[in-house]
């Protein structure tokens, strides 16, 4: 079987909006007999698709199932570059080590790695990441920004933007940002993002940006140890979310805020990160390898670090933390 001509047909279908696609001009644009058309049709209803069959018209794709997968994702896109290519994995050890190695293998800016199930998925500071299967989005971007490798860590936070942005836009919920890396609703942890760099000396060669987020998990869901500090988009907002819909739509927020970051500097970014964190006087513990210390936070640098005032009126700037609210 061709699997690019699949693909085609799934996206002509999805392009079609409703309209049938007549299934002898497809069989005669690829060469193809319509018996081979036909097979692709039956494969698609066995992945989930409901397709109408429609006489002397053609077919009607009437709905999709909740899959992530290329064409689901490519029919909501509105980027320039960001998911033009995709690689899709039912099941895989972990999105960001086959990114890292694709990034290394010269993989285009924008190339996304996406999983419906990862077995080994990795958190920050090497914990393991609770991927479930078909509940969340796990997915690895390469990204090829025009930085140096000090503006590297800030990459983080405009992700993290983009992030709350499209969720914002796709489902009306608000979430906050918990500095550096997770995105919150009502005090719990629904996405986590793992940012990793491959650089030279004086240029970022590849942003490796991993994101983890809790889509459709309903309580039963998540182990144990998760239940009261994880939470999922469907538990808070009551529906079941498009998972492509949201991945198209945080790669368009993302596009857009790396190019901001590219051209304009942090400022920005800055901004739109201290609305969405909301922390300015906020009473804040963080625990770091060595010391744990205690103040109220001012924002966040330049540099994106964490600022503390301390009780003694000190300023500190934190680099690296897991931060206590
Ligand atoms: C965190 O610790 O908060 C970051 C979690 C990042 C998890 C994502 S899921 C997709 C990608 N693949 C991985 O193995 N990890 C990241």
């Amino acid at each position: 079987m061709n699997s690019n001509v699949k693909h085609e047909l799934l996206k002509r279908l999805f392009e079609a909006n409703g309209a049938p696609i007549s299934g002898q001009e497809f069989a005669d644009e690829y060469g193809l007999s319509r018996t081979a058309i036909w097979k692709y049709i039956k494969e698609f209803e066995e992945e989930g698709y409901e397709i109408a069959s429609i006489r002397k018209k053609g077919y009607v794709l009437l709905s999709s199932p909740d899959r992530i997968n290329a064409a689901n994702i490519q029919q909501h896109l509105k980027t320039d570059h960001y998911g033009k290519i995709i690689h899709y994995y039912e099941s895989c050890p972990s999105t960001q080590l086959i990114a890292h190695d694709a990034a290394q293998a010269n993989a285009d800016d924008g190339t996304l790695f996406v999983a419906e199930e990862q077995t080994a998925g990795k958190g920050r500071m090497s914990r393991p990441w609770n991927s479930a299967a078909q509940k969340g989005i796990w997915m690895s971007i390469v990204i090829r920004p025009s930085l140096m490798p000090h503006q590297a860590p800030q990459m983080t936070l405009v992700a993290a933007v983009a992030i709350v942005r499209a969720i914002e836009e796709l489902t009306g919920i608000e979430p906050t940002i918990k500095w550096p890396n997770d995105i919150m609703i009502s005090g719990k942890k629904m996405t986590g993002i793992l940012t990793e760099l491959q650089a030279d000396p004086d240029r970022v060669k590849a942003i490796i940006l991993g994101i983890g987020m809790n889509v459709n998990q309903t309580e039963e869901d998540f182990p144990i140890e998760l239940k009261s500090i994880a939470t999922s988009l469907r538990l808070e907002g009551g529906q079941v979310v498009d998972r492509s819909r949201l991945i198209a739509e945080i790669l368009y927020y993302l596009e857009l805020y790396t190019t901001m970051y590219e051209k304009h500097g942090f400022s920005p970014i800055k901004l739109l990160w201290e609305s969405y964190a909301n922390i300015e006087g906020k009473r804040i513990r963080a625990v770091m390898l060595n010391e744990t210390i205690e103040g109220s936070a001012i924002g966040i640098s330049d540099d994106g670090l964490l600022e503390l005032k301390m009780d003694d009126g000190s300023v500190r700037a934190i680099f690296s933390a897991d931060i206590e609210i």
